[in-house]
């Protein structure tokens, strides 16, 4: 009989939540209110803090990798390929800490929980019927990946950076240094509300892992993403083919709030 354990345990777990948020002055709720707040959804998520995320989520921080893989592999014992660039450090870590909270994460980065989640239904996760041209689904995913393909694109086109090859066989050549070029060209980056900037640039000088890091270095998508192209110091006035249709300028979403205002 299996619901005569369900429903107390469901008690116990709406209760907790109840008291969990109770602590951090969140008002008393229940699990499915919870879950359909306000806060999850637009337009209440796009202006909503972290502390206000984590006072009903603080798992988020809290929740560490297993001591073991399920088949027995110590952690200590196990690195990815991407872990052996030269910017990791530490022990293994779960995903949401290794962008918000570890070490070279607040270094170089100021993720916010809406950086990446911008609401989503958590009941219709698809168009039904099917239908291309609706792009406010993302098919059963939490988060739309193309915020993720900013940092986990492959290499851009190698071609227009006028390189001879893929930075993998190329970067010798070039001192394993992009600022040989990038002193120079496309200088007006990463100025959003999620990276920082000058730390970027001054993380680089010192370990030149830091700029392939987020452009190949850690890829998960066989594409690159197509980054706005924002006009620099000394930029030629002829804009190439293959930036034809490119913003000059980040997405709005990612503005900091000194940018807006100046809009
Ligand atoms: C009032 C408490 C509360 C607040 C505040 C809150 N959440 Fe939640 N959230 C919940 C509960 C409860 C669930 C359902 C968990 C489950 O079913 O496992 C949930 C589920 C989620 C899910 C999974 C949704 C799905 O499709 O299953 C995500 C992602 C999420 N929250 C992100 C956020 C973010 C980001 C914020 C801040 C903008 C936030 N939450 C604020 C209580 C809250
Ligand atoms: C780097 C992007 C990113 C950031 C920043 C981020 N998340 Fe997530 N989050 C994800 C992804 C990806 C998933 C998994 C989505 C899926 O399974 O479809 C997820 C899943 C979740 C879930 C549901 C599953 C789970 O692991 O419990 C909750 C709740 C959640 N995030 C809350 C938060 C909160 C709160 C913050 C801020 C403290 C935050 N996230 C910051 C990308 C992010
Ligand atoms: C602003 C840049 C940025 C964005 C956007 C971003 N990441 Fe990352 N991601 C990083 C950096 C930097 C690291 C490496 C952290 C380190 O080495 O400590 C990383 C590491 C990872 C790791 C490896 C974690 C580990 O412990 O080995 C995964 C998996 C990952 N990201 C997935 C995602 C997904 C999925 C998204 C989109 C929801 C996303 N990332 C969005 C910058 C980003
Ligand atoms: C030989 C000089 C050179 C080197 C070395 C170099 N780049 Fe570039 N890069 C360029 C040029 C030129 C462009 C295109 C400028 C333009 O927009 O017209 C470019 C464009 C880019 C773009 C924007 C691509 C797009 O689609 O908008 C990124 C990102 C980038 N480089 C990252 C890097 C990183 C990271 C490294 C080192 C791992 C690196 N580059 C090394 C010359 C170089
Ligand atoms: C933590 C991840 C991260 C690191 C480290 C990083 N970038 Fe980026 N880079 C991004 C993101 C995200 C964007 C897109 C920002 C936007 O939308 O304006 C970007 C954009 C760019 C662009 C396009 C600029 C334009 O015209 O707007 C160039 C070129 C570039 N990066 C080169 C570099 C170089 C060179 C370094 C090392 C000094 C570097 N990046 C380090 C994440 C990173």
């Amino acid at each position: 009989m299996k619901t005569n354990y369900l429903l107390p345990a469901l008690l116990l777990l709406s209760t907790g939540i109840v008291s969990v948020c109770a602590a951090e002055k969140q008002p008393a709720t229940d699990h499915h209110r919870a879950l359909w707040d306000p806060i999850h959804f637009s337009p209440a998520i796009d202006s909503a803090t972290n502390e206000q995320c984590l006072s009903c989520h603080k798992e988020i921080y809290q929740r560490k990798v297993l001591d073991r893989t399920p088949a027995g592999v110590p952690t200590k014992s196990t690195l990815a390929w991407y872990q052996t660039l030269d910017t990791y450090k530490g022990p293994q870590e779960t995903f949401h800490r290794r962008h918000l909270v570890t070490d070279y994460a607040k270094k170089v980065m100021q993720m916010k929980c809406t950086t990446c989640h911008q609401g989503e239904n958590p009941r219709e996760e698809a168009p039904i019927p099917p239908d291309q041209t609706n792009t406010r689904f993302t098919l059963r995913k939490q988060v739309n990946p193309e915020t993720c393909l900013m940092c986990h694109g492959s290499f851009p086109d190698y071609k227009r950076m006028g390189l001879p090859s893929h930075w993998n066989e190329s970067r010798e050549m070039f001192q394993n240094n992009c600022l040989l070029c990038h002193a120079g060209v496309r200088t007006n980056r990463h100025k959003v509300n999620f990276l920082k900037p000058e730390a970027i640039e001054a993380a680089a000088k010192e370990d030149s892992d830091v700029c392939f890091g987020c452009h190949g270095g850690r890829q998960w998508y066989r594409i690159s993403y197509p980054y706005p192209r924002h006009a620099w110091k000394g930029m030629p006035e002829k804009i190439p083919d293959w930036a034809k249709g490119r913003p000059a300028e980040s997405n709005p979403r990612f503005l900091t709030k000194q940018q807006q205002a100046q809009k």
